[in-house]
């Protein structure tokens, strides 16, 4: 296992894909709902980890659109988690410099969890350390497709032509515009699989999986793979 050496160089952006909720709280005879609370406490020592090593950008797959089709009261209790760990912890997130912003549908999310949200948005707006990017009701297809029709718009209505777009155009026109592209992808609970995530921005990313279950992974296990990724030898295609 690569040790993490403080010293050298640390990803800019790291991108995880919290997964293994339900069978953390499954392992215990636990409601799923309790899986989710203890990932909550998970994202609250990873961002503090993060704003430590010095991670510009930390982006977290919390709900995917895909996650619309689990029952019910399990997505309304992802939501209620949602607007309260945001409700608490705004206050924190101010004091610890991290900006808040999310990518995803978020129209699609419910009137009081999306008002916490922006509201918690507003407030950290000006913070210019850690930014914490959530991405909720986030499908890479949909942010692709989405980012497609407003460029035929575009088009069509002669702001820009056919011929002028490239990858760069395109980049500025998906929900993580202006953010640098993740270095390292974290998948955690062992599942090898992208499930809908930055499928475009991770082009390039250093992938990491561990068979830590969310609710387990703790600083060490981010300086592992952080210590996994200064290891790795990346070409982006050259020699
Ligand atoms: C990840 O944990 C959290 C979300 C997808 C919202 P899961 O709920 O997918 O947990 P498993 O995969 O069933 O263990
Ligand atoms: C991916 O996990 C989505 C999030 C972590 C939010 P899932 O548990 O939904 O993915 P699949 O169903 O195993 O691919
Ligand atoms: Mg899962």
């Amino acid at each position: 296992m690569a040790a993490f050496d403080p010293e050298s160089e640390i990803p800019r952006h790291i991108a995880i894909i919290m997964d293994g909720n339900g069978r953390w709280a499954k392992e215990r005879d636990l409601p799923r709902r309790e899986g989710h609370r203890a990932g909550a406490e998970s994202v609250e020592e990873c961002l503090k980890s993060c704003g430590d090593l010095g991670i510009e950008y930390l982006t977290l797959y919390a709900f995917s659109s895909e996650n619309w089709k689990r029952p019910e009261q399990e997505v309304n209790a992802l939501m209620g988690l949602l607007a309260h760990f945001l409700k608490e912890k705004t206050p924190t997130l101010i004091k610890a410099n991290v900006r808040l912003q999310v990518i995803g549908q978020i129209e699609k999310l419910p009137g009081s969890s999306r008002r916490q949200l922006e509201k918690s948005i507003r407030k950290t707006a000006d913070n210019d350390g850690l930014t914490l990017v959530v991405a909720l009701s986030y499908g890479s297809r949909e942010e692709i497709v989405d980012a497609t029709r407003e460029l035929m718009r575009k088009s069509a209505e002669g702001e820009m032509s056919a011929d002028n777009l490239d990858n760069e155009t395109f980049s500025n026109h998906l929900y993580t515009r202006g953010m640098p592209d993740p270095d390292l992808l974290i998948r955690t609970s062992g599942e090898f699989r992208i499930s809908n995530f930055l499928l475009w921005q991770i082009s390039y990313a250093e992938i990491y999986i561990t068979e830590t279950f969310w609710p387990d992974f703790r600083r060490e296990h981010l300086e592992t793979a952080i210590g996994e990724y200064q290891k790795r030898h990346r070409r982006f295609g050259g020699l």
